[in-house]
């Protein structure tokens, strides 16, 4: 698998990690308990940093190529390219909302109308690509396309799960494992 594809994937399980965290502290919320909504926040603002910033642009250039080589595909890479462009949208007005929520106690109604909608069409747009676009590209793109795509596209450091945790996404890093566990008992 091309490098390019193995961090895309690995992406995707970081991303469904945070997913989880975040669809726990929807869980808390529906229980009246707003005590974590900071984490839900410090998710979100790594969501709208890295996979909206790098990881979305990353997978739009790859599925351009692969709309070239095999053209079958473009309905399929229309709906996720529009679904990026939603995501990031969504994204940012769910983000603005909890961070809303944190300043001051808000009614939780519209971020359990927010949450658990974006949380559900990225589960499904990751599984779309993971279980049927993934495995195409692997097939149909060439040595010669991976070269191009590594002339265009930017490189990118992700600020939690890379090489350094960077400022800002400390906090988040310490919670997450420790949520991570107690979600899965
Ligand atoms: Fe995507
Ligand atoms: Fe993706």
């Amino acid at each position: 698998m091309h490098q390019i594809m193995q961090i895309l994937h690995e992406d995707h399980i970081n991303v469904a990690r945070l997913l989880d965290v975040i669809d726990h502290v929807m869980d808390q919320i529906r229980q009246g308990n707003v005590e974590s909504l900071q984490l839900a926040c410090n998710a979100m603002r790594y969501m709208t940093a890295y996979p909206d910033m790098y990881h979305h642009p990353t997978e739009d250039a790859v599925f351009a190529r692969l709309v070239q080589r095999a053209p079958e595909t473009r309905p399929v890479i229309e709906q996720l390219s529009a679904e990026h462009k939603v995501i990031g949208e969504t994204g940012t007005v769910f983000l603005k909302t909890l961070g809303d929520s944190v300043q001051q106690p808000a009614e939780p109604a519209r971020l359990l109308q927010l949450g658990p909608a974006y949380i559900d069409q990225l589960r499904e747009h990751m599984n779309i690509e993971e279980g049927d676009v993934f495995p195409i590209i692997k097939v149909v793109l060439s040595n010669h396309d991976w070269g191009l795509l590594e002339e265009t596209l930017a490189s990118a450091v992700d600020p939690l799960f890379g090489p350094q945790i960077q400022k800002g996404y400390q906090d988040l890093a310490r919670v997450l494992s420790d949520t991570l566990s107690k979600i899965s008992k």
